[in-house]
């Protein structure tokens, strides 16, 4: 192992100093590869607005939800993290398990975008919104307990629950109770973050796993609701 990384490393050594063509080569690489990510982030909000029209009638007018459409608010999440979700449903990392009821009825919508430029513009859109949520909390539960059991998430989702990109971890403050109750339910039956490709979800599932009941599970969405 270690052979080989200083093979390597002596190889890449050696492109340096005989080849400088292949150096700069390697440099326009890591150059693309940087304005990629540069685009990836730079939606244009405006587009994204006009193909929201056919978003609205679940996530509301400003992205704020709806309980009994069963759509979570998603007014000023993380574009990135939107980003990710829009592309995961399209090509049926979330949103294609036959017990995915909810998941199922957004996938089609995410289909309606026609490619990643379509889909960075709807996030950039998304999160320009102001955060809001359209339902009061709705999940009863011991708060005291749920902080003692969001000791763990706060490692990625932040001790304020405004989520870190670094880690990949989306903001959970503007989520309405009951989705937080029904992700971590989705994520624990493996409805969510057992498909291949869902790297992230993969990562938060044996977290959904730290929380042994249903009862856990509605103490820390309890917690949560009362994050700022
Ligand atoms: C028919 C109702 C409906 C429409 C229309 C709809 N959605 Fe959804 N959306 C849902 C539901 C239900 C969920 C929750 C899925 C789940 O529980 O996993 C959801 C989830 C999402 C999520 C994931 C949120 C998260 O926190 O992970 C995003 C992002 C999203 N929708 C964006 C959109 C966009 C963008 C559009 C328009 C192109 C749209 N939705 C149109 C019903 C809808
Ligand atoms: C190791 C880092 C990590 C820890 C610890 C962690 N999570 Fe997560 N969580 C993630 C990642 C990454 C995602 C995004 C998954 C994806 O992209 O689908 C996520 C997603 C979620 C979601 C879905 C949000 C949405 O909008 O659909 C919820 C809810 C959630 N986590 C709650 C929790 C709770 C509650 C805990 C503690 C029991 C926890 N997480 C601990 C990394 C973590």
């Amino acid at each position: 192992m270690i052979n080989s990384i200083l093979r390597m490393s002596r190889l890449s050594y050696s492109i340096k100093v005989t080849n400088s063509k292949k150096v700069f080569l390697i440099g326009v690489i890591l150059l693309c590869t940087g304005l990629d990510i540069g685009l990836y982030a730079a939606g244009d909000a405006a587009k994204g607005k006009a193909a929201y029209a056919v978003c609205t009638a679940c996530h509301g007018a400003n992205g704020a939800g709806n309980k009994t459409l069963n759509a979570p608010s998603i007014a000023g999440q993380e574009s990135w993290y939107v980003e990710r979700q829009l592309k995961n449903f399209k090509a049926g990392i979330r949103g294609a398990n036959s017990k995915d009821t909810f998941g199922m009825q957004m996938r089609p919508m995410a289909l309606t975008l026609s490619d990643d430029q379509a889909i960075s513009d709807m996030s950039a859109y998304i999160s320009s919104m102001p955060a809001t949520k359209s339902s009061k909390n709705t999940v009863m539960g011991d708060v005291s307990a749920g902080k003692a059991s969001y000791m763990i998430c706060q490692t990625c989702h932040g001790a304020k629950g405004g989520g870190n990109r670094a880690l990949n971890a989306p903001k959970l403050t503007g989520l309405q109770d009951w989705y937080i109750v029904r992700q971590i339910k989705n994520f624990k039956s493996g409805i969510r973050g057992t498909k291949s490709g869902d790297i992230y979800g993969m990562q938060m599932r044996p977290m959904a796993m730290t929380l042994s009941s249903d009862e856990a599970i509605k103490n820390v969405a309890a917690y949560i609701a009362t994050l700022k």
